[in-house]
């Protein structure tokens, strides 16, 4: 595949959206709203965009999308494709190596003669995965293709240090330019170009209880935190953890002041902050955060020792009561075989959708390229994503995915994808740079700690100055 530089631009579509509108104004006061204007409009173009099969759906049977539809894209054919495919993620937990196996299986299928060489470098949202990836991409030692989120850390990271091959050819020769929402065509894109390829959806604001514990304590799922507080009250009568979190891996708890954020400010102001539109001295910056600090008065004394898979074996074996977290724990369920769970949107979240997206890049100078172009395929197709998501406990990011076997929480959740208003998380990739939201992550990290409301605002607001987004 040769980077063709072409001047239409992603962004100009006869696909339009009432919340597409919505994105417009946001745009029109930042640069950095966009992204936060971009993600409301996903799951509405879900609904709306043009439906157009992709060029090269991959065949029936679960073989993968022929390499070189592009006739620039890949040389010789698919099954004497020889060779490495190194793919770089953080995916090592059960539901998420699951699901990269199976699209590792489908490729083999395809390729049989290509080595796969899965580098996934534990550690939670990509806590030490994303340091390792930078250094290899500085050093001039980049993998085939790599994980990273939707948002922000695709566009403001590699795109901007430019590390990563435009994927234009491949939008093309594949459809996707019509395949995804326009929403989401918009956020993988920058300058004119796409650069990445979305394989899923996730929703960041879920809290996840368990039935049994719930049923035995004549409680419900809670929809505010009025409800949250009192089944916790409730919970912690009984000697039973309320919360679980496990925070060794600090995105945990950012996650969970991510989703209280957006329960306490509503889906307007909670992007607002990621603009600076949403002042961080804002007396319900300090509401969020006092009702964390409450929150993390019925959490696990552990929390510092486990990680987030771990605080979800308290929810299974009913230790504790409930968890906050993204829906690759109903990947994690899955994998446990545990099925006694029910789920909720976090408190006062309801109606709205805290999205993120892992996505795939093609790095400049992969060494095997052809091969990470066959891959990029297949993660795009919408066969690869209807065999990934379900077990990776997330949503087909492509419109006419959804077709396979889903779970009751999957199912709810695309249908909820196409109507909620849609936010972008913080923590997993699509809302900041990656230096605001690590000042963001330290702040909630040191907060945990110290429980002091004033001095973690005051840093929040320093780190939104000092990232130029507030002025
Ligand atoms: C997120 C990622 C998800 C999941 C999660 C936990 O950042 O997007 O796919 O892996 O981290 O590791």
């Amino acid at each position: 595949m040769t980077t063709r530089n072409t001047s239409r631009s992603p962004l100009a579509s006869s696909d339009r959206i009432d919340r597409r509108r919505f994105l417009k104004r946001a745009a029109a006061s930042g640069v950095g709203l966009a992204v936060a204007g971009v993600l409301a409009a996903c799951g509405g173009g879900s609904a709306t965009a043009t439906t157009k099969p992709a060029a090269t759906a991959a065949p029936s049977g679960g073989a993968a999308p022929a390499a070189g539809s592009s006739p620039a894209a890949s040389s010789g054919s698919a099954s004497a494709a020889g060779g490495k495919l190194e793919m770089f993620s953080w995916w090592t937990t059960g539901g998420e190596e699951a699901g990269l196996k199976a699209l590792y299986d489908i490729y083999k299928k395809d390729r049989p003669n290509v080595q796969i060489v899965n580098q996934a470098v534990a550690g939670a949202a990509g806590s030490n995965a994303k340091a390792v990836l930078k250094n290899r991409m500085l050093g001039g030692d980049p993998p085939d293709s790599f994980q990273v989120h939707m948002g922000h850390e695709l566009t403001d990271g590699y795109v901007a240090a430019n590390q990563v091959e435009s994927l234009d050819d491949l939008y093309k020769s594949e459809g996707w330019d019509k395949a995804f929402p326009k929403g989401v065509l918009d956020i993988v894109s920058a300058n004119g170009h796409f650069w990445s390829v979305p394989v899923n959806i996730h929703r960041a604001n879920v809290l996840w209880y368990n039935k049994k514990v719930f049923t035995d304590n004549n409680l419900q799922a809670p929809v505010t935190f009025d409800d949250f507080f009192k089944a916790a009250d409730t919970l912690k009568a009984k000697g039973i953890t309320a919360l679980a979190l496990g925070d060794k891996e600090p995105f945990a708890s950012g996650h969970l002041v991510e989703t209280v954020l957006v329960g306490v400010l509503g889906p307007d102001a909670y992007k607002g902050l990621w603009t600076g539109s949403t002042k961080w001295d804002d007396a319900k910056v300090t509401e969020a955060l006092n009702t964390t600090k409450k929150m993390l008065g019925y959490i696990n004394t552990d929390h510092a020792a486990l990680t987030w898979d771990q605080a979800n074996d308290l929810v299974i074996s009913g230790k504790a009561g409930m968890t906050i977290m993204g829906d690759w724990v109903d990947a994690d369920y899955k994998q446990k075989k545990f099925a006694d769970y029910g789920w909720a949107n976090s408190p006062g979240t309801k109606g709205v959708y805290d999205a993120l997206s892992d996505t795939f890049a093609l790095p400049k100078n992969a060494k095997n390229r052809d091969n990470s172009i066959a891959w990029l395929k297949l993660a795009g197709s919408q066969a690869g994503q209807d065999v990934f998501n379900p077990l990776k406990g997330s949503i087909p990011a492509r419109i006419d995915g959804g077709k396979a076997d889903y779970d009751t929480y999957l199912k709810s959740a695309i249908e909820d994808w196409k109507k909620d208003t849609i936010v972008p998380s913080v923590v997993h990739g699509a809302a900041a740079k990656d230096g605001w939201a690590q000042t963001y992550q330290d702040s909630i990290n040191s907060f945990v700690t110290s429980l002091d409301v004033a001095k973690t605002q005051k840093a929040l607001a320093q780190g939104c100055t000092d990232a130029g987004v507030c002025k």
